[in-house]
């Protein structure tokens, strides 16, 4: 491995630029038998060349039924993570290390564990993005797709502890009428969205739906026509009679639903912060078209995961995959 690999976190050897980089990765993963897995949440161009595009929940559950020998993750490293668990003998690839998640980074491993020992009678609902580690002292993993079906999977009275999205338990706990003990994280692209740019958005768009992810604050869900998961924003979207959408989530969203619906107007809700339009996730941004070419040639960056952990973190994991297919999610 180069020095200079290691030490930036992905392949850094120049691209050539005449190459056609699509047909090049489609060459390359037909001959090393890859399968290339993008969140909605990638640039384009990523999510026109992937095999499969979809939420956290899908892209687990892709991981989990491959044939392929290795998996391309285009999307942050928890996902990685949690595909290499499922499928410890693959070969799983990130196109950059760096790809990390502020969520995730906001629950570290040992204080989430020493908060969940001080709470003995407790299970552990993790959302699914979180280290490994966080998982491997968690009951049941859930994404924003099947949350709060899982929630109410446990008996009312349950003593539950979630995290680590504060925004998203806290809209749990005040849709089922549970009251899950929160850890104190948050996502730094959601947590931007400005309820007064959104209300001024819908004064210029009076008949805009406004379509809100759950890690965001609830001062902005109360706003919203609809709470839900990438995948639930793009089915209500598709399904709506609506013409005009405002979209409180990552702005890699809009490739989808501009795809699938054409007609439609989709308008990305602005941060409170900056002048920019819409809201990006710097880290899900690092994977760029030249990094996965080089990522599927060289075969590295790899995700590990350390053995004794993904021995752990595979429970509430496979938990989540059984309690979504008996859900038919
Ligand atoms: P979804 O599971 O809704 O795709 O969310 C993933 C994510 O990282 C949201 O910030
Ligand atoms: Fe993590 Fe937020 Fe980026 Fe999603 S958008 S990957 S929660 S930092």
């Amino acid at each position: 491995m180069k020095e200079e690999w290691l030490k930036n976190g992905y392949v850094t050897e120049p691209v050539d630029k005449s190459l056609d980089l699509k047909a090049e990765i489609d060459k390359l993963r037909k001959e090393k038998n890859a399968v290339i897995l993008g969140h909605f949440y990638q640039s384009d161009e990523i999510q026109e060349i992937a095999d499969f595009v979809g939420d956290s929940l899908a892209l687990a559950q892709w991981a989990a039924k491959t044939d392929a020998k290795i998996i391309v993750m285009c999307g942050v490293h928890f996902m990685g993570e949690t595909a290499k668990i499922l499928c410890p003998d693959k070969k799983v690839l990130i196109p950059d290390l760096n790809a990390g998640c502020s969520l995730a980074d906001s629950c570290p491993a040992d204080r989430f564990a020493a908060f969940v020992a001080e709470h003995p009678d407790h299970q552990v609902i993790s959302y699914v993005n979180t280290s490994a580690a966080v998982k491997a002292v968690t009951d049941v993993v859930v994404t924003s797709t099947n949350a709060r079906q899982i929630v109410e999977s446990f008996p009312e009275d349950a003593k539950l502890i979630f995290g680590p999205d504060r925004n998203l338990g806290n809209y749990i706990n005040s849709i089922t009428g549970r009251n899950m003990l929160l850890w104190d994280g948050a996502c730094h692209v959601h947590e931007k969205f400005s309820v007064e740019k959104i209300v001024a958005l819908k004064q210029q768009y009076p008949d805009a739906a406004i379509l809100v992810h759950p890690e965001c604050k609830g001062a902005v869900a109360k706003l919203a026509d609809k709470v839900a998961s990438t995948a639930g924003l793009l089915k209500y979207a598709m399904a709506s009679e609506k013409k005009d959408f405002i979209v409180a989530t990552e702005s890699g969203i809009l490739y989808e639903m501009r795809k699938n619906c054409p007609d439609k107007n989709f308008i990305p809700a602005p941060p409170e912060d900056s002048t920019c339009a819409c809201n990006e996730c710097n880290f899900m941004r690092l994977n760029t078209l030249e990094k996965l070419y080089n990522a599927l040639k060289y075969e590295w960056p790899e995700v590990q995961v350390d053995p004794a952990v993904a021995a752990k973190a595979i429970r509430p994991i496979q938990r989540m995959l059984e309690i979504s297919a008996q859900l038919g999610l």
